[in-house]
């Protein structure tokens, strides 16, 4: 097979991965930006494949990784039946894994498998260092992408795996705050550049392996420390961080393997994550490099503090029927108990019913409710709700004063004042979707217990608060009936 072929496929493949970002910014283009990335990723593994097993000798080692394989024309029998056994495992992974994960798990399992890409680019570069042991010969430019690649590689598959254990909350997502933890990620860093310099000069014998060894290890730790020092409010942008580390992993395995498709694929995964990252942080009033450096400038306020606010009113689903057959105006704000409770369409029906009867009906999106970017977006667009009523967070704040009742459904953390009136909350600063000012707001959830960030909300013990309590889906189907 001629490698033009295969060049022009990795090109056609890199142009639809850049139209299924454009897609995928808006609403309603996103599926069709989703169709794109995965025609792309089709057409790349199938021409990877074909090049692998038909391609010449330059394709094969570039495919295979570089220089020493006794090639011929075609790779040789044991490396296809080794693609074929991981590409049929890899795939019956994936695909049980997706058809089994449920949207509320999908933010663990992305730090999962953004994991696994920095596990490979682990991997990559290790094997690209003892190929170029066997081969006897070091490139300097060819040693200081391996190395590294690495270092992001292990940073992000610890990373990704502490996120996947925190997100997952099989351990706590409360910040680890060690003594020095500023001074101890800049160390990691310097020992870095120093080591890369010196893996470039001298990768031969075993000062070169020793120097390979201790970045691995350096990385491995921090990455571990990087994640676990951010807090349970800022794991959105740990995510998009990681997915971010993930693309530059992934670009570096692609230099190292000299692959050009991986080094446009990791570069846009990881410029795009980089900036989602940004966005993120400038709609969380968090300060971008301290996040990518781990909760650097955290003061280790203690998550969690109770403070005693007084007694809480509740409420019943008939009551507040009543309560919405009276408003004119009524703004629903979901969080991740809706998508907990798989309230969406619930939510829906209840919706067209207001809408129905004249009631001014919007939605406020805060931008990290739920566990992923854009999460609340996907379940209301699901259960069909109007895009057009569906606002952001800053289309939505100043309405609240003019808004006669908010359902505040399954979310804690987005609608928690103590961000802006608590300076020592560890939310504090971060804008939250200001419910409080409409005339009445009723809080869905099933109990007092605190959000993802662990931090006590003083709007349940508002005078204008009533808390209805129970699984989210069944008390808007209560209310539906009381209709
Ligand atoms: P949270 O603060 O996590 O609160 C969700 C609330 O839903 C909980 O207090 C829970 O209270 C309630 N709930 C759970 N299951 C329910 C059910 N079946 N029915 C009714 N209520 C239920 O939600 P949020 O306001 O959406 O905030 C998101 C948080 O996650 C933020 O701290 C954010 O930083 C973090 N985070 C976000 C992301 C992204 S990218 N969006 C990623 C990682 C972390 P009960 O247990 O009392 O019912």
């Amino acid at each position: 097979m001629p490698d033009t072929l295969i060049q022009g496929s990795f090109i056609i493949a890199g142009l639809l991965f850049i139209l299924a970002l454009a897609g995928l910014s808006k609403h309603e283009t996103s599926k069709r930006g989703n169709i794109l990335g995965a025609i792309g990723m089709a057409i790349a593994l199938v021409f990877i494949i074909l090049g692998v097993v038909f391609g010449t000798e330059q394709t094969v080692a570039t495919m295979l990784g570089d220089v020493t394989l006794p090639i011929q024309s075609a790779a040789p029998a044991w490396a296809i039946i080794a693609i074929v056994i991981a590409l049929v495992v890899g795939a019956i992974f994936g695909i049980t894994k997706a058809l089994k994960v449920e949207m509320t798990g999908m933010p663990e399992l992305i730090a999962l498998f953004h994991s696994f890409v920095g596990l490979a680019a682990v991997l990559v570069g290790w094997t690209a260092y003892f190929q170029s042991v066997a081969a006897g010969h070091f490139d300097p430019l060819h040693s200081g992408e391996l190395f590294v690649g690495v270092f992001i590689g292990a940073v992000t598959f610890t990373g990704s795996i502490i996120a996947y254990l925190k997100l997952s909350a099989k351990i706590k997502s409360a910040s680890l705050v060690l003594p020095a933890h500023n001074a101890l990620n800049l160390l990691a860093i310097a020992a870095f550049v120093v080591l890369t310099v010196l893996f470039v000069l001298m990768p031969e014998g075993a000062l070169g392996l020793g120097l390979l060894i201790a970045v691995t290890l350096i990385a491995l730790l921090l990455g571990l420390h990087l994640v676990a020092s951010i807090g349970g409010g800022d794991m959105p942008v740990v995510v998009s961080m990681l997915n971010s580390y993930s693309g530059w992993a992934a670009a570096a395995a692609g230099f190292t393997l000299d692959n050009d498709l991986l080094i446009i694929t990791g570069a846009l995964v990881g410029s795009s994550g980089a900036y989602l990252s940004f966005i993120m942080c400038k709609a969380m009033n968090r300060s971008f490099i301290s996040v990518i450096a781990g909760g650097f400038g955290s003061d280790g306020a203690i998550v969690g503090a109770q403070k005693d606010y007084g007694e809480h009113r509740e409420t019943n689903a008939a009551d507040v029927a009543d309560m919405l057959k009276n408003a004119s105006s009524v703004v629903i704000t979901p969080g991740y108990g809706m998508a907990v409770a798989q309230a969406q369409g619930s939510v829906a029906d209840l919706t067209s019913k207001l809408r129905a009867q004249g009631v001014n009906v919007r939605f406020g999106i805060h931008p990290v409710a739920g566990r992923l970017p854009g999460h609340m977006n996907v379940l209301l667009a699901e259960a069909k709700v109007p895009y057009d009523i569906v606002l952001e967070m800053d289309e939505i704040n100043d309405d609240f004063t003019n808004t006669d009742v908010v359902l505040v459904i399954g979310a804690n953390d987005t609608v928690n004042p103590a961000a802006s009136e608590d300076p020592s909350s560890p939310i504090a600063g971060m804008p939250v979707l200001e419910v409080w000012h409409a005339k009445q707001v009723i809080v869905f959830k099933r109990s007092m217990a605190t959000g993802y960030a662990g931090v006590q909300n003083p709007l349940f013990f508002k005078e204008n608060s009533a808390m209805l309590f129970g699984d989210a889906k069944e008390r808007v189907e209560d209310i539906v009936k009381a209709l």
